[in-house]
């Protein structure tokens, strides 16, 4: 099932001694089943998919493990907008197809406050780059669909999955496979694309690690509606309520977010109460949004967290697994695929030619976008969001934001080359 790599063509079973935490455990009807690749992927989100999708370009060989199903992957709503790094990167590696069919190109925003819309030109803004509205459930299903078609070593449906001799040149991947069966995995690198709550960034030493992170005292409640979009580009509205957003997956399916309490649950929000809620944030005279029968209905958290270095030993993090942002901006995704776009170069350097720089220069790289982008996302955060128990002064210095990055060309520009990404993807 596993293809060996070029350096180990006898499959060699890996030794005792070096097991991760719980690797040397067996299931009762199983042997221990001994396989080798080049990386080690822990994760089959957008990160380690594409991983292990530049890797394949390149020659090198992964196996990429998932504790989700295949239709658990494919259905999970979140994201929606791809910076225009993201969808060059996407045509160059062979992935646009569909996205090139189906995606909704976007030249700019529109941003809602005290009864007034403006439109931001990304266009004119931001030196002709634009946003793409596509799915991260179609950039999922595309980057199955092609691993399976090309082959790949992608399991789903695993569990117990352990990492260990990360400080080693052969570090152990070790997983329950959905048969049942226990297998270890000895590989030259492994990558922890395993998101947020993933087991490889507890796998760096505490003393190893800085942190940094917020909450913020709100949740967004995303709803996915059977409805035509009211708008051709999407809206962000700061209003005394709280914040909203409408965007799009097509012509006929729309997107629209909630600002709610950190603690609101999916019960508290009838569908009246969602609609009513986003006809008066949105309200306009002679404009309203378009209402359907829900899909989907979903409360995320906010929060901001990065945790440095994204490096240990041959373990290299990427996407969730180093770093979160709030969803305003749009950051996540595009951050997890600038990551592993980043990691591709840099692991053909080091297993392709015995070069170390790219991999030795891997965090700072990362880290230089995902600050920038932690720092956007934390700035569109608070100034579209009403924060509970905030005094009217709080109000007022929001809405001169919004009303200068609305009519000074310098403020706009700021805005636009961030949306679209900052730095732009080489
Ligand atoms: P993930 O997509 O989280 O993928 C990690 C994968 O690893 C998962 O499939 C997981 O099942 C798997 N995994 C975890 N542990 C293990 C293990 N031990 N062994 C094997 N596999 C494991 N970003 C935006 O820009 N806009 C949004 O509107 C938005 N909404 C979001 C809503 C939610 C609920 C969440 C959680 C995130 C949202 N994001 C949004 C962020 C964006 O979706 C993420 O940044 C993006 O998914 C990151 O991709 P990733 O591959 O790094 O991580
Ligand atoms: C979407 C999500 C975002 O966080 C955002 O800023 C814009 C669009 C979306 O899901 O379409």
């Amino acid at each position: 099932m596993f293809r060996t790599s070029v350096r180990d063509p006898h499959n060699q079973a890996v030794t005792g001694g070096r097991r991760a935490g719980g690797g040397g455990q067996r299931m009762k009807e199983h042997a221990t089943a001994g396989m080798r690749t080049q990386v080690g992927i822990v994760g089959a989100g957008p990160a380690g998919l594409l991983l292990s999708h530049l890797l394949a370009l390149r020659g090198i060989d992964s196996v990429v493990v998932e504790i989700r199903s295949r239709a658990y992957c494919e259905a999970r709503q979140r994201a929606g907008v791809l910076e225009d790094g993201t969808v060059r990167l996407l045509r160059e590696a062979g992935l646009a197809d569909r996205l090139d069919r189906e995606g909704l190109e976007h030249g700019g925003i529109h941003l809602q406050f005290a009864g007034e819309r403006h439109h931001l030109d990304f266009r004119d803004l931001a030196g002709g780059r634009t946003v793409t509205v596509y799915a991260q459930t179609e950039v999922v299903r595309d980057l199955i669909a092609r691993r399976l078609a090309d082959g790949a070593a992608l399991e789903f449906e695993v569990s117990g999955t352990a990492v260990a001799g990360l400080d080693t040149d052969t570090p152990l991947l070790s997983y329950t496979a959905a048969d049942g069966s226990r297998r270890e995995v000895t590989c030259d690198v492994i990558a922890g694309c395993d998101g947020f709550h993933g087991i490889c960034r507890p796998a760096i030493p505490d003393r190893l690690r800085t942190v940094w992170e917020r909450d913020y005292p709100y949740a967004w409640l995303g709803i996915l509606a059977e409805a035509p979009p009211a708008t051709d580009e999407l809206i962000y509205a700061h209003h005394p309520d709280g914040f909203a957003l409408h965007s799009m997956r097509s012509m006929q399916v729309s997107k629209l977010y909630l600002q709610v309490d950190p603690d609101a649950r999916a019960e508290d929000w009838p569908q009246a109460r969602i609609w009513e809620a986003l006809q008066r944030r949105f309200a306009l005279p002679g404009w309203a949004v378009r209402e359907g029968p829900a899909l989907d209905v979903a409360i995320t958290p906010m929060r901001s967290f990065v945790s440095t270095p994204m490096r240990y030993g041959r373990l290299f993090l990427a996407g969730d697994a180093a770093h979160i942002v709030p969803p305003t901006g749009a950051k996540g995704l595009n951050l997890a695929i600038a990551d592993v776009a980043v990691l591709a170069d840099a692991l053909s350097g080091l297993l392709l030619r015995g070069d170390h720089r790219l991999a030795d220069g891997y965090s700072d790289t990362c880290l230089s976008r995902v600050w920038r982008s932690t720092h956007f996302s934390w700035w569109m955060t608070t100034m579209l969001h009403r924060t509970p128990g905030a005094d009217p002064m709080e109000a007022a210095l929001q809405l001169s934001q919004l009303r200068y990055v609305t009519s000074s060309r310098a403020a706009s520009v700021t805005l636009a080359e961030n949306y679209v990404g900052y730095p732009p993807l080489r």
